[in-house]
């Protein structure tokens, strides 16, 4: 029986016939990626690149070298005017596709903290289509919208397999590379959040500093729910099983993130819109993440995501 590739998403709901090609560039950038991380430890690839992103945190290598490649095929598709990076401070704008009218933000490696132990990382991506007019060059605040323009967004997990998981706006559809064809094949095709089960998923070291009241629901939801728990430190990883199994993850605000770690735009946007794709709930600060207007490409917000029970008894 034929194989259902990458080019499947071309017939998903409105926006599948353009967003294919950016998604197959993804596809692209995510075989040279594992290919990397495969063979890092004999090239000196892994470790500290010496520098600090934007975010004042250690750059990795990989980081790095995650990210040219991800701008690299971003730019071969010839549909992408400019890319939001976690690693890069300012908007890259692809100048020979300046005039073209989608965007894409990124976190070209997430969980790299992951990568001295051998664990699972991703890479997570958005698409939006730009606001500014298409003779302009794009600019910042093009990437500066809420959750609900979001056209496409979806993560590659870099495991014992490599999947893509992605959604535009019609279901989210779960990809495995196949080492034999050289190719993502349909795997796991309409994922839904379970609505009870699975696990809780938080850094808990960080309970005594939490923000908003929050330790005192939490204790009340491992009471209600006997959930078990599981947490791997790579967003990626947490993500994919709580949308696998059910469950809550969280990144709440503490005494030291007062916004919370993860980035609205390139983590906690595109992990929402999966979740909320899949029937779960996506909530921040007092409402869904899906409303939150961006003020920044790199602004921080706290996170509840995963199977509506939980959530509502943390958000
Ligand atoms: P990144 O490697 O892209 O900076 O992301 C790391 C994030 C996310 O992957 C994970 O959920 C979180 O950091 C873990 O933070 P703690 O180590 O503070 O738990
Ligand atoms: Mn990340
Ligand atoms: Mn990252």
């Amino acid at each position: 029986m034929m194989s259902t590739t990458l080019s499947c998403i071309a017939q998903q709901g409105k926006h599948g016939a353009a967003m294919m090609p950016i998604i197959q560039g993804v596809g692209r950038a995510a075989t040279e990626i594992a290919y990397l991380l495969r063979g890092a430890v004999f090239r000196g690839a892994l470790g500290a690149a010496g520098g600090e992103n934007v975010q004042g945190e250690q750059q990795q290598k990989i980081d790095v070298l995650s990210d040219e490649i991800f701008l690299e095929e971003m730019r071969s598709t010839g549909f992408v005017c400019a890319v939001g990076s976690e690693e890069q401070e300012e908007l890259q704008v692809i100048e020979e596709y300046a005039d073209a009218e989608y965007l894409v933000l990124v976190d070209p490696l997430d969980g790299s903290s992951n990568l001295d132990i051998d664990g699972p990382v991703g890479t997570i991506f958005s698409v939006v289509r730009r606001i500014s007019d298409r003779s302009q060059r794009p600019v910042e605040s093009d990437t500066l919208q809420a959750g609900r323009n979001v056209i496409a967004a979806g993560y590659v997990l870099y495991g014992p397999a490599t999947m893509l998981v992605c959604s535009v706006g019609a279901g989210v559809h779960g990809f495995t590379y196949n080492p034999n064809s050289a190719r993502f094949e349909l795997s796991h095709p309409d994922m839904r959040m379970p609505a009870s089960g699975g696990y809780y998923s938080v850094n808990e070291a960080n309970a005594d500093k939490w923000l908003d009241g929050l330790k005192d629901k939490f204790v009340m939801m491992k009471q209600r729910t006997g959930l078990g728990m599981r947490y791997v430190g790579s967003m990626v990883a947490d993500m994919h099983r709580t949308l696998l199994k059910g469950g809550v993850f969280l990144y709440p605000a503490d005494e030291k993130n007062p916004n919370g770690k993860l980035r609205l735009l390139y983590e906690a946007i595109p992990m929402g819109f999966l979740v909320v794709q899949a029937g779960g709930k996506a909530m921040s600060r007092g409402g869904s993440v899906l409303d939150i207007q961006p003020e920044g490409l790199h602004q921080r917000v706290p996170v509840y995501l995963g199977s509506a029970d939980a959530v509502d008894m943390l958000a």
